[in-house]
């Protein structure tokens, strides 16, 4: 063979088995024939965070409400979007009526990995981070509408950031009605009226505070068990949204519904963080959009449904009227005073939203 031959054919060889070493050692385009393994969260067994594009995901969804809960459905519309939104790629099984514990046992789940996502009250969540609790100023809103906007705030999202030290990504915030009080015997009119009587309240602080400022006295109470509590005179009345009265149906045990629309009441949508930024990024753009359609589609059905359950209420027997924020002026100011001491961000966000 001629020199320049033997020279061609020597290059074309070392070429052709360098092009296989690479392959064999997975140095392709990081798409479906990867061979990166991934393991249960998704993430790569390399230690890269990226996930495999195209790769299929079934997830958990965990929410404390049952089906009829607008929360619930909130749910229903982020599995309708994930799935359509992804060709069917991503798909998502919702856990209604705290069947996979209540809602202290979903967090751990989720912090833990063993269950994706939860929409989780952020009264839950400020049991991790104190922030969550400048939600529950009362009177700080005037509508849903107001609060679903303020999600966006830059004070808001800031909240969000500070579950990344619990291995969680907090994603978005969802709104059902607002608080409501319900007493079984007495219509209410003004905080005197509230003292000496027992209240539920869900167990967190910055309800308790404000609740304890009226001379009610309060009991933490999840929220399964308050149809006994009330029904065997335990307490007498409770902290509830129309929403709950309705599903949960308080109305067979209490005759009084004071509207009050005393604090708004949003759950955080959770992710598990490993899981999550196991994710290609256009899949978890995908998530974020999904749950952004779910969040407008719950704050807009739920507006429209205000009349509707006052209605529903006053037709099962109830006696409902409107009390007004005047009422609770001192137990605003107290409120305000406390709690903008407590944490940065809840200085900032009460600054920001009261008028
Ligand atoms: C409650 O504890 O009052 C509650 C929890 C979830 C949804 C509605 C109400």
């Amino acid at each position: 063979m001629k020199d320049y031959l033997k020279k061609y054919w020597t290059s074309l060889c070392v070429m052709i088995g360098m092009a296989i070493f690479l392959t064999a050692c997975g140095g392709g385009d990081g798409g479906e024939e990867s061979s990166a393994e991934t393991d249960t969260t998704g993430n790569e067994e390399n230690g890269s965070q990226e996930g495999t594009i195209g790769e299929k995901h079934s997830f958990k969804l965990g929410v404390i409400t049952p089906p009829d809960h607008m929360w619930h459905q909130a749910a229903e519309k982020f599995k309708e979007e994930l799935e359509a939104n992804s060709d069917g790629r991503m798909t998502l099984e919702i856990y209604p009526s705290g069947q996979l514990g209540n809602e202290s046992d979903m967090l751990q789940q989720i912090e833990s990995g063993s269950l994706d996502f939860g929409f989780i009250t952020a009264a839950e969540i400020s049991s991790r981070e104190e922030a969550f609790s400048a939600w529950f100023t009362p009177y700080l809103f005037e509508t849903i509408k107001d609060a679903h906007e303020a999600r966006k705030s830059d004070v808001a999202q800031e909240m969000l950031t500070t579950l990344d030290s619990y291995g969680m990504k907090g994603l978005d915030y969802l709104f059902a009605g607002q608080r409501v009080m319900l007493f079984k015997d007495k219509e209410v009119k003004s905080p005197a009226d509230m003292e000496g009587l027992v209240l539920r309240v869900t167990p967190s602080p910055p309800m308790l505070e404000f609740y304890n400022s009226t001379g009610a006295s309060t009991e933490g109470i999840p929220l399964p068990e308050v149809y006994s509590a009330v029904q065997t005179g335990v307490i007498d009345g409770m902290d509830m949204d129309l929403d709950a009265t309705i599903t949960n149906k308080f109305f067979e045990v209490v005759d009084y519904g004071a509207v009050t629309n005393h604090m708004v009441w949003p759950s955080v949508a959770v992710v598990n963080a490993d899981i999550f930024s196991g994710l290609p990024e256009e899949d978890q753009q995908t998530i974020k959009d999904s749950l952004e359609t779910a969040a407008d589609y719950a704050v807009n059905t739920r507006f429209d449904q205000e009349e509707e359950f006052k209605q529903t209420l006053s037709d099962e027997g109830m006696t409902i009227y409107d009390l007004d924020k005047e009422a609770f002026s001192k137990q605003i100011q107290n409120f305000d005073k406390i709690y903008k001491g407590k944490d940065p961000l809840i200085e900032k966000f009460i600054t920001e939203f009261r008028e």
